[in-house]
């Protein structure tokens, strides 16, 4: 991987990378559409990063998909797909990590410890190897998204970081892998968490500033959807600190549980 990317580099082309797991979908696709107007080469990677797992989630069951992936990329124009073996990513005495220390604890960094350690890890063996000049992520992932952004800014990566808007499906449940999981019932309970976040806006639009009393108020929403909360959260868009008084920029980040399925949806309010 890192001598494509080298001779790519020395016929001055500029490498674009989109990070995945796969079992891609139009919000993955949206990347490389993305990655294709700002660099001449996009990698796409495919690897389920087995550190970003915890030990009760679902990393054996995760969905691979990836003769389709690799089709999917193909007519998306994707030039190179690195694919991994875990072997190959991880000695078996492998013994460094990266950790962020402050955007990380909060939201889904507290439900999920090591979750961002190991996102963490893996995008910067991934810069590594894969070179790119710039790399495409999802707003879906808000919280990772942030967290990309800091490592690349204190560890001085010379990656240049684009967070593209989520894909929902028409009826606003936003794209995922995970939403294979859900049962038809659980799919349409799903739809509460992009309800609520429409409601979060009307909210504001009418005049609600109050950050504490509009969470209280999306959690009865998302409960009352048959939806387990594992947090609601009004957060500043950059430190992502809970903010007390809403404005325009405030960021809704929520997540939430259909059955066994933890989701996750986010919106900046404007
Ligand atoms: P994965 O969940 O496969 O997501 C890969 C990228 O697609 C992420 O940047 C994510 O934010 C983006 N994405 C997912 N659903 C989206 C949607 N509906 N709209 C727009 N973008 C969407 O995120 C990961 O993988 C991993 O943590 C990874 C960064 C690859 C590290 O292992």
């Amino acid at each position: 991987m890192q001598r494509w990317a080298l001779e790519q580099r020395a016929t001055g082309r500029r490498i674009g990378c989109v990070p995945t797991m796969g079992c891609l979908h139009e919000g993955h696709l949206s990347l490389v559409r993305c990655a294709l107007t700002r660099a001449d080469r996009v990698v796409l990677t495919l690897f389920v990063n087995p550190t970003q797992f915890g030990p009760s989630e679902d990393f054996s069951r995760y969905p691979r998909t990836v003769e389709r992936d690799i089709e999917l990329c193909r007519a998306a124009g994707v030039h190179a797909v690195f694919l991994p073996q875990a072997i190959d990513m991880y000695a078996a005495d492998h013994s460094v990590y990266i950790t962020e220390e402050r955007l990380g604890t909060g939201l889904c960094g507290a439900s999920r410890p090591g979750h961002f350690r190991g996102v963490c890890t893996i995008v910067a063996k991934l810069f590594n190897l894969v070179l790119p000049h710039v790399a495409v992520f999802g707003q879906k992932d808000y919280q990772q998204a942030a967290i990309i952004r800091r490592l690349v800014r204190d560890l001085n990566f010379p990656v240049e970081i684009v967070v593209a808007p989520i894909v929902r499906e028409p009826d606003g449940l936003a794209l995922s892998s995970r939403n294979r999981y859900l049962s038809a019932d659980e799919r349409r309970r799903a739809l509460g968490l992009s309800r609520a976040l429409r409601s979060a806006q009307e909210a504001l639009n009418a005049g609600q500033t109050d950050g504490a009393a509009l969470c209280m108020r999306l959690r009865e929403v998302l409960t009352a959807d048959g939806l387990r909360v594992d947090y609601v959260a009004a957060i500043d868009p950059d430190t992502l600190e809970p903010i007390a008084q809403l404005r325009k920029g405030v960021v809704i980040a929520l997540a939430a549980f259909a059955g066994q399925t933890r989701l996750i949806d986010n919106v900046a309010l404007g």
